[in-house]
């Protein structure tokens, strides 16, 4: 088989990495992809939400599926051209990834078919959400209603931060049209988790659970980012908690957006926090996050290109998951200024080594390449995934591998998974 992965990013190289084990597939594309992925795929110089090209070239090609890493393509309604040339794409329709693409839509949804979430209110008018916030006070959390890059949703610590981020989305319109609406919602307290579910608009098969760090400093401190790392699986998301994620969240999200004339298909992940009365919904994606693929790939037992044949053909109910009974850590190396403005061109040095590491895997994000070197090329520039026995051991492998990469300004978290140490130590008394 011929398959096309669409996207740049860290969580696309891990993709390619997975779907080029199959032994079904004879070989992968990626567009427009990195300069790491060139040796497991066939980078083609098509940007992500170029969908005329993209279906042109699958076309061309004979792929016999593409996959879609980043949300903008599916949002614009990718999906929907390739089915109308018969080509098999795996994600969800324009009107099913409103789930991602409007925070008011899918805060509606979850209203209206009581899946649990923070109490909100949506706002167009500068007066009433500021006479809002002002009665509700701080912590509270402010969210652009359309995509924003990651950086649309404010979780304001304090009053004149929710302040100012409603004079930003709906005044200074920081993000154009995105910002037009905004959504006010409950700050939540409680642990937060990633949950993905393959789904081909029936059944759902959920992934491990996996733990993202979006503030940029150690002890989630600073800015948000897009995610500085990632743990699979959280040990705190025990069976019977994966079971009510499935029943309260996952399934009836799949059964409300077909109720809605939206029928979902792809991967649906649910961002979540644990709250004391059980989980909540934070929001929801229409794809696989970033970095939480790149660590839950590596455990994936089962063929990937399998499951997602299975979805694109309705036939789901066919699969058995089966996962490594391993730990596995996704530190992010970023630019210095990252999630603010940063420098592009540096060298990056040691990468050769990492890749003779054993149970460690390399994920190019951000990087481009020339004569031969690896050159820094965007704000999140590797994903480096180590695998262990236990969390433990896979912190270990991780941070040993990270030790020996360098670049100028290169900056990372020194705790990812510290926090799931901290709750196995708690569960083993
Ligand atoms: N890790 C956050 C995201 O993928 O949206």
């Amino acid at each position: 088989m011929k398959i096309l992965v669409i996207g740049s990013g860290g969580r696309e190289h891990a993709l390619v990495w997975k779907i080029a084990q199959s032994p079904r597939v004879e070989k992968v594309f990626a567009a427009p992809g990195n300069g790491g992925m060139g040796q497991l795929a066939e980078c083609v110089a098509i940007q992500s939400k170029d969908i005329s090209s993209l279906v042109d070239f699958a076309e061309k090609n004979q792929i016999d599926l593409t996959v879609v890493g980043p949300e903008l393509p599916l949002t614009l309604g990718i999906v929907h051209e390739f089915e109308k040339r018969g080509l098999n794409i795996f994600g969800p329709s324009e009107k099913s990834s409103e789930i991602e693409g409007s925070k008011v839509f899918a805060k509606g949804l979850m209203e209206k078919y009581n899946i649990p979430t923070g109490e909100f209110k949506t706002f167009t008018d500068r007066e009433r959400a500021i006479g809002y916030i002002q009665e509700r006070g701080a912590p509270i959390v402010i969210k652009a209603n359309g995509l924003a890059a990651g950086k649309g949703v404010i979780v304001a610590k304090e009053l004149d931060t929710a302040l100012k981020a409603v004079e930003d989305f709906l005044v200074k319109r920081v993000f154009g049209y995105a910002g037009r609406e905004i959504v006010v919602e409950e700050y939540l307290e409680g642990e937060e988790a990633s949950v993905f579910a393959f789904t081909d608009g029936e059944g759902i098969l959920s992934t491990l659970p996996a733990q993202d760090h979006k503030p940029i400093y150690d002890g989630d401190q600073g800015p948000n980012t897009g995610g500085m790392g990632a743990y699979a699986p959280a040990p705190y998301l025990d069976d019977l908690m994966l079971k009510r994620i499935e029943e309260e969240i996952l399934k009836p999200a799949i059964f409300c957006l077909a109720e809605e004339g939206r029928p979902y298909k792809g991967v649906l992940y649910a961002g979540l926090i644990i709250a004391e009365e059980g989980p909540k919904v934070l929001e929801f994606n229409c794809r696989f996050g970033d970095p939480e693929t790149q660590a839950i790939l590596p455990l994936l037992e089962t063929d990937l290109v399998e499951i997602m044949i299975a979805v694109c053909e309705g036939r789901l109910h066919q699969i058995n998951l089966q996962w490594s009974n391993r730990s596995a850590v996704c530190v992010v190396l970023a630019s210095k200024g990252y999630p603010g403005s940063y420098e592009k061109g540096k060298v990056i040095q040691g990468l050769e080594e990492v890749q003779k590491m054993k149970d460690v895997s390399l994920f190019h994000a951000g990087t481009r390449t020339e004569d031969h070197k690896f050159f820094t090329h965007g704000g999140r520039v590797l994903g480096v995934t180590g695998v262990g026995v236990d969390l433990e051991e896979a912190i270990q492998n991780s941070y040993s591998a990270v030790e020996k990469i360098h670049f100028e300004g290169m900056v990372y978290r020194r705790d990812i998974g510290a926090k799931g140490l901290l709750t196995l130590s708690k569960l083993n008394g």
